[in-house]
Formats: C-alpha cells, structure tokens, sequence
C-alpha cells in the first residue's frame, strides 16, 4: 500500500517537471529602475512612520537603573541615500546596501529613578547608517514567488540626542551613557526590522492569486513551476501560462516545449510568451464548446452572391432547389479539432479544421439536414508594436471544403469554396481593420509599458520593455529629494 503511494507520488513529481509557458527575465536595468523606484517611495513614506516606543536601562553607579522611555518617536527629516542593489547568485536573491544613511527624529521622554519621574522632549539625529540585507528569492508549494531574509547587516556611525524639559538632574550627568545606549539599542533594532518588512512582503506575495480569471470562459495559471534563476545580469521566473476552461479544467493534450529567452541588457525587462500558451486558450474554448456558430440568411449581406435560400443555390448544388424549393437554410458551423497557434519568427499561423452542417427549414420550423462540408483552413498573420498599440494584420493561405456527407446528392464544392473565401475575406477586411487600429497594451494602475518591442519566434513570441512608474499616481520618479 504504501509502496504504492510512493510509486504515484514519484510519478508525480516526474511529470511535475513541466516546461514554463511563460517567462519573465528582469535586467539589471529593470532591478536598478525598480529600486529607484522603491528608493523614491520609501523616502515619501518615512515622513508619516511613527517609530516604536523604545526603552532601557542605564545604569546609575553600579548601584541604580535609570529607566527610560522614548515615546512618540517621529522622523523630522530622512537623507536616504539611493541604496546599491545586485543580483546575488549566491543566494539566488539580491543584495542590497545601503550607506551613510542620516535621520533627525523627535519625540518624547521619560526617566524613572524609583520615585523620581521626570519627562521632556528630545531631537535625534542618527548619523551613518549602513545596512546590508541579503534576500533569498524562492517558490512555495502552492507556485507563489516567495522572498526570505539570508542576512543582515547593521551599523550605526553615531547618534546626538537633546533633551528638553524635566529637571535635568536626574540625566544631565549620564547623556552621553544615553546616546551610547541609544546607537547600540539602534543598531541591534534595524536588522529585525529589515526582517519584518521582508516578513510582511512575504505575506502579501503568499496571499498573491496565482490564477485568475480572464472571462467567463477561461482562467489563467500563472504559478510559478520552478525555482526562480539568478545570475549575476538577470533574474528569470518561470510561469506555468496555462489557460483553462473554467468549467472542465481539461488538460490539453499537448504540452510546453522549453524555450529560452533572449536576454537585452537595453530593456528593463524580457516576457516569453510559447505558443502553448495561446493554444491553452484555444483549447479551453474548444472544449468549452465555444467555436460554434449558426448562420443564417439574415446575417448575410445583401450584396454577397450567396443566400441561404434553397431555391436561389442553383449555381452551387444543382439539384438543390429542385429537391426542397423556396426554403431558408441554416448553416451550422463548427471546429472539429481545436485551432492551433504556431510562432514563427515573424509570423503567426493559425490552423482551423471544422465543419459545416446545412439544414433547410420547413415551414413548420423543422430542419432538414441537407449536406455536410468539412472546412480546413490556414491563416498567417504579424504582429508588431507601434507606440503602445500591438498592432497586425491577417490574412488567408489556405481554405478547402470537402463534402463529407449529403442528403440531397453529390455536387461539386468548387464553387462554394470559391464563395466561402470572399466570405471568409470580407471578415478578415474587417479583422485586418481592427488589428491596423492597434490594441493598446495593457496599462497597470501605477506603471505602464514604454519602448516596447515584440519579436515573433519559432515556438515563442517575446517582449522587450521598459516600465514607467506614473507620476501623477501619488509618487514621482524625478524629484529632487528633500535633504
Ligand atoms: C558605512 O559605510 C561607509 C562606506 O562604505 C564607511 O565609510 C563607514 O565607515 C561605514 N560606517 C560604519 C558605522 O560602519
Ligand atoms: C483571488 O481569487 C479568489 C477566487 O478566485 C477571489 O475571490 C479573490 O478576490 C482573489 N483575490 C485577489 C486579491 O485578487
Ligand atoms: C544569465 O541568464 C540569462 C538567461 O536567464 C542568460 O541569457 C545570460 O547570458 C546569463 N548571464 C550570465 C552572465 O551568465
Ligand atoms: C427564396 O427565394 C425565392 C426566389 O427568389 C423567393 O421567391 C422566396 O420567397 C425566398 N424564400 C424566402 C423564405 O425568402
Ligand atoms: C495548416 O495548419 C495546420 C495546423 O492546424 C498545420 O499542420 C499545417 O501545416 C498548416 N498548413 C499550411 C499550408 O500552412
Ligand atoms: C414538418 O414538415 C415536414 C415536411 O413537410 C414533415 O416531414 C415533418 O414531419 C413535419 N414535422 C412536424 C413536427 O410537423
Ligand atoms: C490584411 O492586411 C495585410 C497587410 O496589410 C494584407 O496582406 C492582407 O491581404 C489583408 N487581408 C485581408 C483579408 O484584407
């Protein structure tokens, strides 16, 4: 039995080594922009941090403590020094360092010697911090990214404090014992601090959905399926870019073909994007019965040499409005395999293999079926970028039909092949149109895309970019930092 489960389980864990759809790969241009960035934002937050009550002991010769207590600790002024921040092979993480950072901060205090209390106010400033935190990048089980403190390292330069108020007595004689006290209270305290903003990153990126839905339709997998890569130029994640359909969950039967992508230096970031990806997609919709459509004779425009009316099809099936005269038709349109992407560089091809079911309709609303034609079509397209649109453009290779089945006979199929490619051309046109306009690429609430680039390759498309944060989003990158 248990032998057994550990059969499954490792049978598990083999196929669980599943190729990623999608990838991403930061630059140290996009890690630099990023901590910029997050610089710029940390420095806007530090005005409004109020920092823990802190408090100790200082002994009074030997013989008593003073104890102390700095309440209501705000920060007056930060002079943060635009921290260095690497790639850290090592721990497969960052490293960052910061240096000669200064802080000037007030608030409260108060002493108590036994019965003595006393109480005033303080000015701090805190000269040449330096810091060096160490972080760990990682993958949970549920496919979240997950970050981990490896090490940190913290020193104080020194520390000038001011008391004001109180009768100075009690502390007067022991300020610098305080100010010593104080530095080392300081630097022991930065480190677990690191650690908990590190701790509370963690939590947000574990409470990350992983999957989302895109439609009614179909949700998209986007957890993690292997260990985030570090080297010293890039970080690469790996994501799974499955797309399902929400109701059967079906797997595909095909999988991700393993790709790399491309590493530019002059973007801040890569997106690699296979081809499984868009056919999950279509898959998802395929099994979810979506490409399917009916015909009618009313969405036919009235121009088109062709009308779903029995006696008006002469010139395609001759026999036909001899058989069932005067009667509307329907045709039934569906995919019998599910659509297939393929990337090539610079193309984009689309395989369509379907039917088509025609039915008269009697007067009693009863359908006849009359003939079945199986469709199998080719369609290339490119893509590109223009600005922030993705603009394209398609159009047709190929389209056969071939008569599968007939109530009504035998007839040839060269002339509705001829009359379903103008039709087929007539709706490509206004493809062609919309993709001509360009679709805008997608905007985020606080950063957006800019000199974005999209390269079609065999198997995978990619994505060079470079983010803007928006300025007018409550933070701005090009500030002078107050001093
Ligand atoms: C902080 O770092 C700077 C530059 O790396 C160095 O000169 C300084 O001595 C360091 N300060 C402390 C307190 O270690
Ligand atoms: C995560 O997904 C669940 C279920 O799909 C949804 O209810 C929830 O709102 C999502 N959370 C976020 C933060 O998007
Ligand atoms: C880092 O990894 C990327 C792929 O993830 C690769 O293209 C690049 O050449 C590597 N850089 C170095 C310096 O090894
Ligand atoms: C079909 O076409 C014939 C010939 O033009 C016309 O007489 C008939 O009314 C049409 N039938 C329908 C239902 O429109
Ligand atoms: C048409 O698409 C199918 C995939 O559905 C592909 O196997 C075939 O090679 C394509 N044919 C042409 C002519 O592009
Ligand atoms: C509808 O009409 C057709 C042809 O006249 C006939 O064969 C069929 O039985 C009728 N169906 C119903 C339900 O009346
Ligand atoms: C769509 O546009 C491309 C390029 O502009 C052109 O080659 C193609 O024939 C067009 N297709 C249709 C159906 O209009």
């Amino acid at each position: 039995m248990l032998l057994s489960v550990a059969a499954v389980l490792l049978l598990f864990s083999c196929t669980s080594g599943e190729n990623p759809a999608i990838q991403v790969l930061l630059t140290n241009k996009g890690l630099q922009y990023g901590k910029h960035a997050g610089t710029d934002w940390i420095q806007r937050i530090l005005e409004f941090v109020t920092l823990p009550d802190f408090s100790g002991q200082v002994p009074l010769i030997h013989l008593f403590n003073i104890d102390f207590t700095l309440t209501g600790t705000k920060i007056k002024k930060c002079d943060l020094p635009e921290p260095s921040t690497e790639f850290y092979p090592d721990s497969t993480g960052f490293k960052t360092s910061l240096s000669g950072l200064s802080v000037a901060l007030s608030g409260q205090w108060s002493t108590d010697l036994r019965a003595w209390h006393d109480s005033g106010t303080f000015d701090m400033a805190v000269f040449g911090v330096n810091v060096t935190s160490v972080v760990k990048l990682g993958k949970d089980a549920g496919g979240h990214l997950s970050v981990t403190s490896v090490s940190c390292d913290a020193q104080v330069g020194h520390v000038d404090v001011s008391f004001r108020g109180g009768t100075r007595w009690t502390f007067w004689p022991f300020v610098k014992k305080f100010r010593r006290m104080i530095r080392s209270q300081i630097e022991i305290g930065i480190c677990p601090y690191v650690k908990q903003l590190i701790g509370n990153l963690e939590q947000h990126l574990q409470a990350m959905n992983v999957s989302f839905d895109v439609d009614q339709a179909l949700t998209l997998d986007l957890a993690l399926t292997s260990l985030p890569v570090v080297n010293v130029s890039s970080l690469n994640l790996g994501l799974k870019g499955e797309f399902y359909s929400i109701k059967t969950h079906a797997e595909p039967p095909f999988e991700a073909q393993s790709f790399t992508v491309p590493e530019q230096q002059g973007y801040m970031f890569s997106l690699g994007l296979s081809d499984f990806t868009v056919n999950s997609a279509l898959y998802g919709y395929y099994s979810d019965g979506v490409f399917q459509t009916c015909i009618t004779d009313s969405m036919i425009p009235p121009g088109f040499p062709l009308h779903l009316n029995t006696s008006l099809m002469g010139p395609y099936i001759p026999q036909l409005p001899k058989m069932f005269p005067g009667l509307l038709m329907n045709l039934h349109v569906y995919a019998t395999e599910f659509p297939v992407f393929s990337f090539h560089p610079d193309a984009v091809n689309l395989g369509f293999q379907g039917a088509v079911e025609a039915f008269a309709i009697q007067p009693n609303a009863t359908r006849t079926p009359l003939f079945k034609l199986s469709v199998v079509s080719n369609f290339s397209s490119k893509v590109w970028i223009a600005g922030e649109t993705v603009k394209g453009s398609v159009s047709m290779d190929k389209l056969t039909l071939t008569l599968v089945g007939s109530d009504v006979g035998t007839f040839k199929t060269d002339a509705l092949e001829e009359v379903a490619r103008i039709g087929v051309e007539m709706v490509l046109a206004k493809v062609n149109e919309t993709l001509g306009e360009g679709i805008p690429l997608p905007r985020m609430i606080y950063a957006q895309l800019v000199n974005s680039v999209l390269k079609v390759q065999e198997g995978f498309v990619v994505l060079f970019s470079d983010v803007e944060v928006l300025t007018d989003r409550g933070f701005s990158l090009h500030t002078n930092r107050a001093v």
